[in-house]
């Protein structure tokens, strides 16, 4: 995937901007609010239909205007392809793809894209149901299957979550509660089935990546610790047992809370560097590399999967890294995808002349330098 052009007009700070990128790394340098991130969220945009930021759509119309228009042309698969996005006031948006209107799943499917943003960085300090959050959704996304089956699970869960407090309060008898216990032992089972296949994958190349991005000084473990025991060679029959087991075994204590404490709702993706917990001791520069690995890791699994790769989209990736550490992460990075780097540090080109864009930022104008 290669984004060739993008024109930007009332997007966000932008009255109008055209943007042509270089097929490899770019660099968009330029102060605090001169629109580095606005203009990453247009791309990120036409290549999946919606923002990650936005509360509401209105949001990125710039203030002066009444629609917001992004007119993107991508070369995909040896065609090129015209992308465009309006957005009205008062929420009313339209997407194409190559003329025809389309939803946003269509876009993110043909097109798509990888993010990072600072905030991305919870993934390591924030609560477990960060990293339980970025399994499922943003690595789980494309299997359809597995959306379905975490709905079902949440659903029941949410069903026995309320028939515990009904049968703690004797409003209900426990006959009732085998009834969701099954549900939750069946669709759980289903859950950490899909998270194990994922991480099957996606485990050993983060951990090759984040070697790459510290020149082999250090060493990333990632353990799923889960609230059943189990085995590399668990079926999810074996697994729906293991769960309806250890629910029995924590009923008393889940009728006592009136929650579900045995699932994969409760289950953690353990970060470890040298052995050694991340959420806990990990500098903000191991933080970040940990997220680029994790990145770097997403785009092959989605290469894998689609047969081609997704623009990556970094925002703010560079500042806490050093220039040794910076330069790992561009090696990394150059020659696989068009990359896109907003930042806020003075930059030179060294060694990326030839594969690499610079474009300065400054009051919403965008010049090539
Ligand atoms: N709808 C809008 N219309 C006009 N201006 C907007 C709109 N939405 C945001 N802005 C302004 O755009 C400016 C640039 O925002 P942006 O987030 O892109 O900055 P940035 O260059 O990424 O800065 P930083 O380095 O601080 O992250 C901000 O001052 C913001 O108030
Ligand atoms: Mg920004």
């Amino acid at each position: 995937m290669l984004l060739k052009k993008i024109h930007l007009i009332a997007w966000r700070n932008y009255p109008t901007c055209e943007f042509r990128p270089h097929p490899e790394l770019n660099f968009v340098v330029g102060g605090n609010a001169t629109g580095k991130t606005n203009l990453l969220e247009a791309v990120y945009y036409l290549c999946t239909g919606e923002s990650w930021r936005a509360g509401r759509e209105d949001e990125l119309i710039n203030w002066d205007a009444e629609r917001a228009e992004l007119v993107g042309l991508l070369a995909r698969d040896g065609y090129e392809t015209r992308v465009t996005a309006t957005i009205e006031r008062g929420g009313r948006k339209r997407l194409t793809l190559s003329g025809r209107q389309v939803g946003k799943q269509v876009i993110r499917h043909a097109v798509g894209a990888i993010l990072f943003t600072p905030w991305h960085l919870n993934l390591v300090q924030g609560p477990p149901h960060e990293r339980r959050h970025y399994l499922d959704i943003e690595l789980g996304s494309s299997h359809l299957q597995y959306s379905r089956s975490l709905e079902q699970y949440h659903r029941a869960l949410h069903h026995r979550n309320a028939c515990l407090r009904e049968v703690a309060s004797g409003r209900a008898g426990q006959a009732l509660l085998e009834v969701w216990d099954e549900q939750v032992a069946a669709y759980g089972a289903k859950v950490l089935v899909y998270r194990l296949q994922l991480l099957r994958s996606f485990c050993p190349l983060a951990v090759r990546f984040y070697r790459d991005l510290t020149g082999g000084a250090e060493t990333l473990g990632l353990r799923y610790a889960s609230t059943v025991e189990f085995g590399g060679t668990d079926t999810e029959e074996l697994l729906v047992r293991k769960l309806r087991s250890g629910l029995r075994v924590r009923r008393h204590e889940d009728l006592l809370r009136g929650a579900t404490t045995v699932g994969p709702h409760r289950d953690e993706l353990v970060i470890l560097i040298d052995g050694r917990s991340a959420r806990s001791y990990a500098s903000q520069g191991q933080q970040r590399t940990i997220v680029c690995a994790f990145k770097l890791a997403e785009l092959e699994m989605h290469a894998a999967r689609k047969g081609r790769r997704h623009v990556m989209l970094m925002d703010d990736v560079l500042s806490e890294l050093d220039p040794e550490h910076q330069q790992y992460l561009l090696r990394a990075l150059v020659g696989k995808t068009q990359v896109f780097i907003t930042t806020t540090q003075s930059f030179t080109l060294d060694g990326f002349k030839s594969r690499a864009g610079l474009f300065e930022l400054q009051g919403a104008r965008l010049r090539e330098v």
